[in-house]
């Protein structure tokens, strides 16, 4: 495992893209992408330089249940404004939220990733050490799942809809077997809120009730932290 030290979110977003150009030299055309607030800085680099992603494919983690993708708290919409964008890619895949059949949907993105298999995936890491939405708890061996989404995390969400009715309150997520399946994993985290979890990923034990903590296992891994993130590491 490869750990980078950054002085912040600008600077990490610097070294991920550095990741990310790096692997594209070396020939990789399969990205597994992440949302959230974490690899913006790193997207916004990628979208300013001159990196070529049209004869590439990505293959994101995760989706709300229920949104259609021009909702705009969808992650189809997220990866529309923060990466596909500036950077198209010739084929983009992102769980289908507005499926009518929730459970085929899970098969199909089984089948997607199955015959995508990824060459670079970059997560963000829950305060509790999820992975994709894959809470602590989750099944090590895990495929693509249907997950309930608790009510601290529904709550939470509340403020972005107008309608109380609209609030997700299941996800499809990637599961932790098929995020381990990518060649290489880049975990990027900043902030004092993720210390702690950061800590347990890294030196604790590798343990489902740590969901990221199966990172200590995968063989090619680089992990971007900045000082508060990386405060807790002995
Ligand atoms: C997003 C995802 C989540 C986030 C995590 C961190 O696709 O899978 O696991 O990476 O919740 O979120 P931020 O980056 O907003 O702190």
């Amino acid at each position: 495992m490869k750990i980078i030290k950054v002085q912040d979110n600008l600077a990490g977003g610097q070294a991920g893209y550095q990741v990310f150009a790096d692997a594209l030299a070396s020939g990789a055309d399969t990205f597994g992408l992440a949302t959230g607030s974490t690899p913006i800085s790193i997207y916004d680099a990628i979208a300013a330089s001159d990196l070529d992603f049209s004869q590439a494919t990505s293959v994101n983690l995760d989706e709300y249940v229920g949104l259609a993708a021009d909702h705009d708290q969808s992650y189809h919409y997220f990866m529309q404004k923060h990466f596909f964008d500036a950077k198209p890619f010739a084929q983009s895949f992102v769980p289908a939220g507005d499926a009518q059949d929730i459970s085929a949907e899970l098969t199909h993105y089984d089948e997607v990733i199955a015959t995508h298999p990824v060459d670079l995936q970059i997560l963000g890491l829950g305060q509790n050490a999820h992975i994709g939405f894959n809470e602590p708890g989750t099944s090590f061996t895990s495929q693509t799942h249907l997950v309930d989404l608790t009510p601290s995390t529904i709550a939470a969400n509340a403020r972005f809809f107008a309608d109380a009715a609209e609030v997700p309150t299941q996800a499809i997520t990637m599961g932790i077997s098929q995020i381990m399946a990518a060649k290489q994993i880049l975990m990027v985290a900043y902030g004092a809120n993720k210390a702690h979890a950061v800590k347990a990923m890294l030196e604790g034990p590798v343990s489902e009730d740590v969901p990221a903590s199966i990172l200590q296992q995968h063989a090619n891994v680089v992990v971007i932290l900045d000082e508060a993130a990386a405060s807790l590491l002995t």
